[in-house]
């Protein structure tokens, strides 16, 4: 039961970064020089997932062409003698192979992931939200396809929260699975609940833009009415799942920057800023002379 293929929901209108996404993607808006979508991109590949199944929208080709081969730059960069930013343009097209499919009505993530069901057939997968940057030395979604490699169930990614933030995330109940394999990160889930009001959250455990589901999700999803925001929320899918196959929840390791908001947009570019080699020091000594 590998996981050959990877979900990437990218169809969303990006509201909250306005006027910057009146007229380009929001999965375009880049980090230092690199669109977010390719930080996802990047980790589908380092953990070794060969496809990518976009789930785009209207507006959305920018995507598409980012990850296609460049004839024009490419030959004027060869022309020109740049060798190195050649390598890299060209490397962004051979990252995995890509599938695009449209989603054509915005009614959730939930709903993205159903559109998908076809091209991804009845094997288990992967689905990353690019939204959420994730830095770790084995990457997010490995981490996870070990854990799932050994438990055989849908695995989704979880991060601590403060109380008074859980009301923008889905919500997990869990037991700590006591396993010395499981090293005090995973949870066997027991309910999940969409974006709760700091009173009703069963816990301060919230769902991070990482998962891999088995392909019994498409069932369930195809029966779950609209919920939180009058959209097919995924939570709620996996919640009618939990009922019939176990659903686990794992603390990952590595650092989420939640760059959907602009507050995190803005720590992921200052953090990312001075890991670059040719950046950091420079970028150091200018944050510092600022009398802050
Ligand atoms: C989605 C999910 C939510 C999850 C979050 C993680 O919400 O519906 O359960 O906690 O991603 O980023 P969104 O942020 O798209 O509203």
């Amino acid at each position: 039961m590998e996981i050959r293929k990877a979900v990437l929901p990218v169809a969303g209108l990006g509201t909250r970064f306005l006027p910057a996404t009146k007229a380009q993607p929001k999965e375009m808006l880049p980090i230092v020089d690199k669109p977010l979508v390719q930080y996802a991109v990047e980790e589908v590949e380092s953990s070794g997932i060969p496809i990518a199944v976009f789930v785009t929208g209207r507006g959305k080709d920018a995507i598409e062409d980012h990850f296609d081969v460049s004839f024009e730059l490419e030959h004027m960069l060869a022309g020109r003698g740049k060798e190195q930013m050649l390598n890299q343009v060209r490397s962004i097209s051979k990252l995995v192979q890509m599938i695009y499919v449209r989603q054509k009505n915005p009614l959730g993530l939930g709903h993205a992931i159903l559109v998908a069901k076809d091209l991804v057939g009845d094997e288990p997968f992967a689905v990353l939200l690019s939204d959420d940057i994730i830095d770790a030395q084995v990457p997010c979604l490995k981490q996870m396809m070990n854990v799932f490699a050994q438990y055989r169930g849908s695995v989704v990614a979880i991060q601590r929260v403060e109380r008074k933030a859980v009301s923008s995330y889905g919500i997990i109940k869990g037991q700590p699975v006591k396993d010395h394999r499981a090293g005090n990160r995973l949870f066997r889930i027991t309910d999940m609940v969409e974006k709760p009001q700091p009173g009703e959250a069963p816990s301060n455990l919230a769902i991070i833009g990482r998962y891999i589901l088995t392909p019994a999700i498409f069932k369930e999803l195809a029966s779950t009415p609209r919920g939180a925001g009058s959209e097919i929320q995924l939570t709620d899918a996996l919640r009618r799942l939990l009922q019939k196959e176990p659903v686990y929840g794992y603390l990952f390791e590595g650092k989420r920057y939640d760059a959907g908001d602009k507050l995190g947009f803005l720590q992921a570019t200052v953090e990312m800023a001075l890991k670059r080699p040719e950046l950091g020091a420079p970028f150091r000594k200018y944050l510092k002379s600022l009398k802050i």
